[in-house]
């Protein structure tokens, strides 16, 4: 039992003195060549010798950089990494640093004038932090060499400071790559020029977004892909103009009622995908052979005007369509259709039936009113044959028959009214009609 308890006693004591040796040992500065190392915590004295200071391991959230100032008056390099910073207080005082590696840490945000605290430096290092945005007119003073590599950039914020900082400066500034959505891992200055040129070249009166940027597997390159919307504008035709690798464009609620340019232009070629719901379209016909039907991913035409469609041709360009079937998605409701027998068979087998998961809003794709018709407004998926094709209803039959038959008993009477006649003439002249001199 006692040997126990010694044990026991020997074992807390080396816990104890574990447990107080680590941070003693973690305070500890040492000095060595006009160089000051400590880790946690800055040292409690003034050392006017020292040129190089490094500090790791700082656990607080808020620094000082005057602290620094004021224990190392002389100091040229200081290395402040690993550690919990997130904002650094600069120094108020005139001071000699020249180098300022800030590595590791995690900052998110760096002022513009944080350079003007220091009146000689050098060398800005920044790598590794959590920085997200940069200010745009950040004051570069007297630095030749500023990196800001494997920071947590947000590319959704204004990049306009990338294109504009000097790049003799700025040294790794092409290892810079977004975080997050939208563009992840993407290179920071290739968006920023996209954003730019997107800015610039934006279809007049619409709103440009570079809204994803791929990366070709093989080839390394980058491709830009570009919405517009132009909804709700007052268009009355199609733009003429897009963005290069414009892939999604949003007319919704304008008055668009020819799709010409869609074969037309080449513009379009690029296109993907192209919501047109409630404008005045009237007909697709145009469309027949075009680049766009056999390339299209989405293609809404909600809404507009459309009584029938050359179904032969769009099942043709489907069949020929890449993105068939999975990508292809079409929107043909709330069109005015109309249901009769020459259309809607056609319809019915070669695009309905046969494209039915392509056609997203199929049930909405209906018959037009038409007051007294039993087919008005039905889906026209689910209409028989019959029911379009079906004989004109009696009362109609009835009166066709009875104007037939009055054609025919007029034909009766005039018939007769020529033989009675002709007879009469031949029996008072004894001259043949004229018809009987000519027969053989
Ligand atoms: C100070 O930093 C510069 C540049 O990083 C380096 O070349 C130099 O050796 C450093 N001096 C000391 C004393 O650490
Ligand atoms: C970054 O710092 C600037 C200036 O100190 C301040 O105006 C801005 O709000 C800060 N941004 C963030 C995200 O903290
Ligand atoms: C920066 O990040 C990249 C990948 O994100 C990594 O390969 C590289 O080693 C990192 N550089 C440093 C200095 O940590
Ligand atoms: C990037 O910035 C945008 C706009 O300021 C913000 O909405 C978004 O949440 C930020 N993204 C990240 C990953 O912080
Ligand atoms: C397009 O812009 C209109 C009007 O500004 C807006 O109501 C609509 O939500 C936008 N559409 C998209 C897809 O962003
Ligand atoms: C857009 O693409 C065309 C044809 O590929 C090219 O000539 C033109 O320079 C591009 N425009 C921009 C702004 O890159």
């Amino acid at each position: 039992m006692k040997i126990a308890v010694f044990y026991w006693t020997v074992f807390l004591d080396i816990l104890h003195s574990s447990t107080i040796a680590r941070p003693s040992l973690l305070q500890h500065c040492t000095s060595e060549n006009q160089l000051v190392k400590c880790q946690q915590k800055m040292p409690d004295f003034v050392d006017h010798t020292a040129i190089a200071f490094q500090l790791t391991g700082v656990k607080i959230k808020t620094f000082d950089l005057g602290k620094v100032v004021q224990a190392f008056p002389n100091v040229r390099n200081v290395s402040i990494t690993d550690g919990n910073i997130v904002t650094l207080i600069p120094p108020k005082k005139l001071n000699s640093i020249k180098v300022l590696e800030l590595r590791r840490l995690l900052l998110t945000n760096i002022s513009k004038d944080f350079v003007r605290h220091f009146q000689n430096i050098e060398v800005l290092d920044l790598r590794e932090n959590r920085l997200e945005q940069f200010p745009i007119e950040f004051f570069l003073g007297s630095v030749k060499e500023l990196r800001l590599s494997n920071n947590s950039w947000n590319c959704s914020e204004d990049l306009g400071w990338i294109l504009a900082i000097d790049k003799q400066v700025a040294v790794d500034i092409d290892e810079l790559k977004c975080m997050g959505l939208p563009y992840p891992g993407k290179p920071l200055i290739s968006i920023a020029q996209y954003v730019k040129e997107l800015h610039d070249t934006c279809t007049t009166g619409c709103e440009c977004s570079l809204s994803k940027v791929v990366q070709d597997l093989m080839t390394d390159e980058l491709e830009p892909m570009i919405t517009i919307n132009c909804s709700y504008r007052g268009f009355t035709e199609l733009p003429s103009n897009l963005p290069n690798n414009t892939r999604t464009l949003h007319l919704e609620g304008n008055s668009i009622a020819s799709l010409e340019p869609l074969h037309s232009n080449p513009v379009y070629h690029s296109l993907w995908d192209l919501y047109l719901d409630d404008n005045d379209v009237t007909n697709i016909d145009e469309l027949e052979g075009s680049f766009w039907l056999k390339h299209f991913r989405e293609f809404s035409l909600k809404g507009n005007k459309l009584t029938k469609i050359p179904a032969y041709a769009l099942d043709n360009a489907l069949l020929k369509n890449p993105n068939m079937p999975k990508a292809v998605r079409l929107y043909l409701g709330g069109n005015p259709w109309r249901c009769d027998c020459v259309f809607i068979p056609v319809f019915q087998e070669l695009v309905l039936q046969k494209y039915a998961t392509q056609i997203r809003d199929i049930r909405d794709v209906k018959c037009s009113y038409v007051e007294g018709d039993e087919n008005s407004l039905m889906p026209i998926i689910d209409l028989s044959r019959s029911s379009v094709c079906r004989l004109p209803p009696e009362y109609s039959l009835q009166e066709g028959l009875d104007l037939l038959n009055g054609i025919l008993a007029s034909l009766i009477v005039f018939i007769l009214g020529k033989l009675a006649y002709d007879y009469y003439h031949f029996k008072k002249t004894g001259r043949l009609p004229w018809i009987v001199t000519k027969m053989p």
